[in-house]
Formats: C-alpha cells, sequence, structure tokens
C-alpha cells in the first residue's frame, strides 16, 4: 500500500513540467536565530529520488541559516487534489566548487531572473536608496540549494476517508507508516 507515496511522487514529476503546477512553489523552512524561517521559494526540479532544486541568492539569510544548521522543511500543497507533503531533510549549498553548478548558472543566464542575483545590496537589507530603486552590480550572487530528504508526511484529504502516511527514508528506499490523519 504505497498510493500516498505515488500520488505525491506523480504530483512531483508533474511539477516538473507544468509551470501551473501548484508544487511549483512550496515553503522553504530553516532554523533562524529566534524564530523557524519560512519563505516561499520556486522548486526549479525534483528528481526520482525527492531531491528538490532551489536556486537563490548566495547572500540571502537563508544560505547563512542552512550554512549553521543544514535541517529544513519543505510544504508542498495541491489545493485541488487536497494533498499536503511534508517534506524533512538536509540541505546542501551548490555553488561554484560543484559540478552541477555549471549547468544551473547557463539556465539562470538564459533566463529573465538573472536580475533576481545581481542587486548591488544583499537581499532583506534595508533599502539604502530612498527613491526605493533597485540598483544593480556586475556581480552574479547565484547558488543553488538542493534538499536531500529525510522523511516524508503525505496527507490527502478526502470526503470518503482521509489518508496519511509517514515515509521515511532507508538505504533501500522508503519504509511507510500508515497515520492517523
Ligand atoms: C512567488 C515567489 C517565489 C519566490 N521564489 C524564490 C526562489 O526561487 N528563490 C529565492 O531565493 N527566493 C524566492 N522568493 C523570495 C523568498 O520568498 C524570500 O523573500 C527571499 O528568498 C529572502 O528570504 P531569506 O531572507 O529568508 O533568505 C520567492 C518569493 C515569492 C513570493
Amino acid at each position: 500500500m504505497m498510493e500516498l507515496l505515488t500520488e505525491a511522487k506523480d504530483a512531483f514529476s508533474r511539477s516538473n513540467v507544468d509551470k501551473k503546477h501548484p508544487f511549483r512553489y512550496f515553503t522553504l523552512v530553516t532554523f533562524g536565530e529566534a524564530y523557524p524561517e519560512a519563505r516561499t521559494v520556486v522548486s526549479r526540479g525534483v528528481d526520482k529520488a525527492l531531491q528538490i532544486l532551489v536556486f537563490t541568492d548566495a547572500r540571502s539569510l537563508k544560505v547563512a541559516q542552512i550554512q549553521k544548521n543544514n535541517q529544513v522543511s519543505a510544504l508542498f500543497y495541491h489545493p485541488k487534489q487536497k494533498l499536503q507533503v511534508r517534506v524533512q531533510g538536509e540541505a546542501h549549498l551548490i555553488d561554484e566548487n560543484h559540478q552541477e553548478y555549471a549547468t544551473y548558472l547557463h539556465q539562470v543566464r538564459s533566463s529573465p531572473s538573472l536580475l533576481d542575483y545581481t542587486t548591488s545590496q544583499a537581499p532583506g537589507s534595508v533599502l539604502e536608496n530612498d527613491a526605493g530603486d533597485i540598483t544593480h552590480g556586475e556581480h552574479l550572487h547565484f547558488l543553488a540549494i538542493q534538499v536531500i530528504p529525510h522523511q516524508l508526511d503525505v496527507l490527502k484529504l478526502d470526503r470518503v476517508q482521509h489518508q496519511r502516511a509517514r515515509y521515511a527514508q532507508s538505504g533501500k528506499g522508503w519504509i511507510e507508516q500508515r497515520l492517523v490523519p
């Protein structure tokens, strides 16, 4: 009985090809100094092992938070299917020392979001410019984050019967535990 995992995997693989799929955007949660820190990010791809790829600015707070503690949560929700997937795992920062970086950099260079990574001031810093204009520099502060899942909690609301299961990553695959929804 792995149908909840199958449903989650289906949703992830659809989100890879369908730009309007609700799993395209998700909430990434990191450990902050005083609070858990949640923010919306774009999924740049989820592979068969359910590793999730995110692009970000290397100067953003989330990056510093991950450097301190790489345990993260990711939250996905599909409103029509009433499907919630909670992922707990570890985040890895993929910088220019990684082989894959060149591929991701190429993707970003050929996309309109390039400007997201060239602001003169770091994301989240107080604007120095009174007019509120955002200025850009030469440097590309681009970084990829890969989330490697350890555990999933999948919940499917259904008129007849809600279903929930936890999946823990073992060396060989996912171990399922059905849960009370
Ligand atoms: C629709 C939407 C998509 C976003 N996608 C990303 C993204 O892919 N990567 C990213 O770093 N920030 C993205 N953001 C901005 C983040 O929510 C957040 O404001 C920013 O990354 C700074 O977060 P931090 O200071 O916690 O690092 C997105 C915001 C919205 C509203």
